[in-house]
């Protein structure tokens, strides 16, 4: 996998939001089709990562290399699943509507939805299966439902990358388990960043860790050990777990 060149590359990056919170010295590589896990505690880095690659944030030293380049243009070849979704509940828009956003960025400059556009939308609803849901406001769609429409609206631009903040934070086990489900298959056909507190996921689905804690670490699945995460959560790795 290593002979490929990389899709996203840190090069002894340093960030900081005015020397109040900093990152140094990052250095990570992400190939295509890898499934990688972001793990750390509150408020240790992770979204701001994700910025970095995303190009949202840019670095105060290194370079952050997207798709072989340091431009921005980037974005257009990502999906972005945010962890937090400033919508009004009572903001008038249907699933589908929302869906379609996720085409903005790539409609001519007169600006209206194509054939093509409406498909990758319908597609995209497919995938997380909320075709039935697709006329229903997204006001009323519930925790699960709702990540799984923001999911589709980030597919729907047909990224080869898909990073997702949290996504299954607030959401229900089973629902959960779904998104998680979703996200395995998509991972064989894209490559898939996600951060998350669910360890048994990183376990067992993604092929690399990125714990933010100080600065970035990689790590393997395999090192992501009930003991370690005792250290880095201060909690059982596993609620339940069977011994
Ligand atoms: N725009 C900002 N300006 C100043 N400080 C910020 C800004 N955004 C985040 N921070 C601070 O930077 C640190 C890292 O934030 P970040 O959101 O990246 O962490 P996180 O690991 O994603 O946290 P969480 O687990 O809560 O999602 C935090 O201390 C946060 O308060
Ligand atoms: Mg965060």
């Amino acid at each position: 996998m290593t002979d490929r060149p990389p899709l996203i590359q840190f090069k002894d990056v340093s960030f900081g939001y005015d020397h109040l919170f900093t990152l140094q010295n990052i250095d990570f590589s992400i190939f295509p089709g890898d499934f990688v896990g972001v793990i750390g505690p509150n408020g240790s880095g992770k979204t701001t990562v994700l910025k970095l690659m995303l190009g949202m944030l840019q670095p105060n030293e290194g370079t952050v290399e997207i798709f072989g380049t340091q431009q921005s243009e980037g974005y257009l070849r990502m999906g972005y699943v945010p962890q937090r979704l400033n919508l009004d509940p009572k903001f008038p828009i249907s699933v589908m509507e929302l869906v379609l956003s996720g085409r903005l960025s790539q409609l001519p400059w007169y600006g209206r939805y194509q054939k093509e556009d409406k498909q990758a939308a319908l597609d995209a609803l497919e995938t997380v299966k909320l075709t039935e849901f697709k006329n229903q406001p997204f006001g009323t769609l519930s925790t699960g439902q709702a990540q799984r429409a923001l999911i589709a609206r980030a597919l729907a631009g047909k990224p080869e990358l898909l990073i997702l903040d949290e996504p299954t934070a607030n959401v229900d086990p089973n629902s959960s388990a779904d998104i998680h489900r979703i996200l395995k298959n998509l991972a064989g056909e894209m490559t898939v960043v996600m951060v998350t507190h669910d360890l048994r996921t990183v376990i067992h689905d993604t092929q690399k860790v990125l714990c933010v804690q100080d600065g970035v670490t990689e790590l393997s699945p395999d090192q992501v050990c009930e003991h370690f995460a005792y250290g880095l959560y201060h909690t059982p790795l596993i609620q339940g777990a069977e011994h």
